[in-house]
């Protein structure tokens, strides 16, 4: 190998991803799709991760103090100490870091977020969810950064999830993988898990492997056709609902 594949390859070895999972909506499923997608990432193989939480109630270090399993590692640090943090995790050879944050802090939000590489933004189809939605699009444009939305909490059968499926689609891409209300996302992660981790195969955990799928081809810029996958998910609503 010579010098230029060397440094090739260690450039590389630097590249670190950084996830950010944020709505100013308080009960979205920030905390509980930041855990899901931090493991579902190690679980294929996408890692070493680290997860921070910068939100002062700590759900996501509660989870993570539960959990046996030592992947994905749970970094404790501060808003102030975040940039030189993730420097420090880069270095240390972290693939993939995914940051939960605190509802309504714009503050906190909007550094997190100028950090971050990819925004996810949970949001239940719920009209209070929808019209907070604005709020989050606005920091995101503001430090220029990609957002997804991933439609959490669906009620099979509801039209408001269609609803939810076009009114986001007119503000942002919006994940293909819709997840549903389902207990095992709450129940899973009492004992520090995740419904990937409960014994046998979940519709819930389906929907996680193909969340991460999607956000892994977004953050390595493989190409999709979002357009077309709206369609197709708008196309399966209706079919939910018994629409002609
Ligand atoms: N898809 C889901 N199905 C069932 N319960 C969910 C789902 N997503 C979140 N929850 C539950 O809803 C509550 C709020 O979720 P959480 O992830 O803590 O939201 P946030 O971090 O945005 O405040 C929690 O009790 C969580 O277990
Ligand atoms: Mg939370």
């Amino acid at each position: 190998m010579n010098s230029s594949d060397r440094g090739a390859q260690r450039e590389d070895e630097l590249i670190m991803l950084v996830v950010a999972v944020a709505s100013q909506k308080g009960g979205s499923g920030k905390t509980t799709l930041a855990g899901h997608i931090a493991v579902q990432a190690e679980l294929s193989g996408a890692g070493p991760v680290a997860m921070v939480d910068t939100d002062p109630q700590g759900s996501l270090s509660d989870w993570w103090n539960e959990r046996e399993e030592m992947t994905p590692a749970f970094v404790r640090t501060t808003i102030q100490r975040l940039s030189d943090d993730i420097e420090k995790m880069r270095d240390l050879g972290i693939n993939l870091l995914v940051i939960d944050t605190p509802p309504a802090i714009t503050a906190t939000i909007g550094q997190v977020i100028g950090l971050a590489d990819l925004v996810v933004v949970p949001t239940r189809p719920s009209p209070h969810d929808l019209r907070s939605v604005g709020a989050t699009v606005d920091i995101c444009e503001t430090h220029g950064k990609p957002l997804v939305f991933v439609i959490n909490g669906a009620s099979a059968r509801a039209r408001i999830t269609m609803e939810a499926i076009f009114a986001l689609s007119q503000h942002g891409t919006l994940a293909p993988s819709v997840v549903h209300q389902r207990t095992d996302f709450a129940a899973s992660m009492i004992d520090g898990r995740t419904v990937m981790e409960v014994a046998g195969k979940s519709k819930s955990a389906q929907e996680i492997v193909e969340l991460w799928s999607y956000l892994e081809d977004r953050l390595l810029k493989r190409k999709r056709q979002p357009a077309l996958k709206v369609g197709q998910m708008y196309a399966t609503a209706k079919q939910d609902l018994c629409v002609s």
